[in-house]
């Protein structure tokens, strides 16, 4: 028993060592300038522009999103097949504009002529208000000059060899680096655009969510080193929750900025603030901003 004990003992006291030193040596993540500027207060990021108020991912979208008030624009990004990064959130222009087939096979030329509000309907499909208004497919390029200084989470749609170089690029020549918080479901995009990238803040990628639910789950949250900054999560991922009180406050304390998506019910976020989110990810920004208190240019058009 006693020789037991001692074969035990040995292991276990290294793998005490080993925690005390990952733990000793663990550095959180530091607010990043495209965060800095924000009060405590939550933040709306209008979804794709806010897709349950107008036509998603449009120039129009995010014009009145920034003029409704609020603190940051989420948008998607694919490349043209003649190499141009677009605004777009499916891998085909088929649900959102006119036409059919995949980004991915379409010059810029061919996706600008389309109509990306054709489809959107206010009313389950009895009325399309945007329907022949010139609302068009926008470069990442036009969004960024028409939408100035206002903050972004940018999403890398695909895994495209070049791509994660050229945002680089984009968000340098149009002095956004630190405006912009850049996420993917693509841990390889996510992790080539941080080496090519490193000012630009990012989120976490499915590999790193998974990685931090897991050392959560063990209590061992303290030995995470954040290679990125923030971290855009759902409530629940089928039947697992993910954006657990605990979870959220031990990513706080990593100094991660805990961003939840997709919250469109004014219950939902309310719950998710009253947890510790410290962003909702909105199709509906005006609800989010009415329920934080804060006029919006749509209540005002009301009163
Ligand atoms: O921020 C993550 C969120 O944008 C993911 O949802 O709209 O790209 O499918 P979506
Ligand atoms: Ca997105």
């Amino acid at each position: 028993m006693l020789r037991l004990a001692r074969f035990l003992l040995i292991p276990l006291c290294l793998f005490g060592g080993a925690l005390l030193t990952a733990s000793l040596l663990s550095r959180p993540a530091s607010t990043p300038a495209v965060l800095a500027g924000f009060a405590e207060r939550p933040l709306v990021i209008a979804h794709r522009g806010g897709r349950g108020l107008w036509p998603e991912n449009t120039l129009f979208a995010f014009q009145r999103a920034s003029a409704l008030g609020v603190d940051l624009l989420e948008m998607d990004v694919h490349r043209s097949r003649d190499g141009h990064l677009v605004v777009i959130h499916d891998r085909r222009v088929n649900r959102t504009t006119n036409g059919q087939g995949r980004v991915s096979d379409l010059d810029l030329a061919q996706l600008q002529a389309l109509d990306a509000g054709y489809h959107w309907s206010p009313d389950g499909g009895q009325s399309f208000p945007y329907r022949g208004q010139g609302l068009r497919i926008p470069t990442l390029e036009e969004v960024l000059k028409a939408t100035g200084p206002i903050a972004k989470v940018i999403e890398i749609k695909v895994p495209d060899a070049g791509l994660e170089r050229q945002l680089c690029q984009v968000l340098q020549a149009q002095g956004q680096m630190q405006r912009v918080i850049v996420g993917s479901f693509y841990e390889s995009s996510l992790q080539q655009f941080r080496e090519l990238c490193p000012q630009v803040a990012t989120s976490a990628g499915p590999g790193s969510v998974k990685l931090l639910v897991a050392l959560d789950w063990l209590g061992l949250s303290r030995l995470l080193s954040p290679s990125y900054q923030a971290l855009q999560i759902p409530e629940r991922h089928g039947d697992m929750a993910v954006a657990s009180t605990g979870l959220i406050a031990h990513a706080r304390e990593r100094g991660l900025h805990v961003q939840l998506w997709t919250v469109n019910e004014q219950a939902d976020m309310r719950r998710l603030l009253d947890r510790g989110a410290q962003a909702l990810i909105t199709d509906y920004p005006d609800r989010a901003l009415q329920l934080l208190g804060r006029h919006t240019a749509l209540a005002r058009q009301d009163d």
